[in-house]
């Protein structure tokens, strides 16, 4: 593997994409990071010395266009973009067509997305490169069409594993909990409901992004090449990933 890897890091501009970034660049890595705003990418780009590209990770022509900004070779991919879209279109309009579309727009958002950006960086990707795709402990204890989308991440990533594992290319989803400091819950976590979940864990805290960027670096380096297919929890052992 190259000394200084080239990293992508999708919806690296905020949150725990932002957290993960700021490791690979202060490691001396090259770093380029994603995301559909382009002021909070170009301004976290500058805050890092990181590569901005501007798209949307989960609509298929974007990506394409995307081709051309993002490195030729990649050594990590980081799939981080996606949340709970429900957070931001209140779960859809009412009736089928709309828990239709609410259900499709979080499965796009997280499972999609990531697969789209690794199956059109597939031919980029270094013998030796690491997959990395950020999952939820929601795929574990439920919540809705989001739950559901991070539980397909981790069946998806069963066969990234196996398809890339003979070029010496792992695939790992790291799924945390609770985590502070993101723009995930957009204003919509209640203080009971935040204190419910830290109460769930089992060391009465909530996670911090650096929490996940412990294990996204761990599972990004060289000494890791044995680990493949797996979902790694960091979550405070609000869910055991036996
Ligand atoms: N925070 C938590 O408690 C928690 C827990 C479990 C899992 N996660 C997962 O952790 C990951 C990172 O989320 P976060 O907590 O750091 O929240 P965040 O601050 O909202 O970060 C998400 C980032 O992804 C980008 N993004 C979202 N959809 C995108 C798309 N379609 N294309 C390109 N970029 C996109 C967003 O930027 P733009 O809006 O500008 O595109 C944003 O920078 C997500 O996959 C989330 O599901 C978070």
């Amino acid at each position: 593997m190259a000394d200084n890897r080239e990293i992508v890091v999708t919806g690296g501009g905020t949150g725990i994409g932002y957290a993960v970034a700021a490791a690979f660049a202060q490691a001396g890595e090259r770093v380029t990071i994603t995301g559909r705003r382009e002021k909070v990418l170009t301004e976290a780009a500058t805050l890092l010395g990181a590569r901005p590209v501007v798209f949307d990770a989960a609509d298929p022509a974007a990506v394409e266009a995307a081709l051309a900004e993002l490195p030729e070779r990649v050594d990590v991919l980081v799939n981080n973009a996606g949340g709970n879209t429900d957070f931001l279109d209140g779960g859809g309009e009412e009736g089928l067509a709309g828990f239709a579309a609410a259900f499709e727009r979080n499965l796009r958002s997280n499972v999609v997305g990531a697969a789209l950006v690794t199956h059109a960086l597939r031919d980029r990707l270094a013998d030796g490169a690491r997959i990395i795709t950020v999952g939820s402990i929601a795929a574990h204890t439920g919540a809705g069409s989001y739950g559901a989308a991070k539980a397909a991440v981790e069946a998806w990533n069963v066969s990234v594993a196996r398809d890339f594992g003979p070029r010496g290319i792992t695939a790992n989803v790291v799924a945390p909990g609770l985590i502070g400091d993101t723009e995930f819950f957009h204003g919509q976590l209640s203080e009971q409901r935040r204190e419910w979940l830290i109460g769930n864990t089992m060391n009465k805290r909530p996670g911090t992004p650096d929490d996940v960027v412990a294990v996204v670096t761990f599972v990004a380096s060289p000494a890791a090449g044995h680990v493949t297919g797996q979902v790694v929890h960091v979550n405070g052992g609000a869910h055991l990933g036996k």
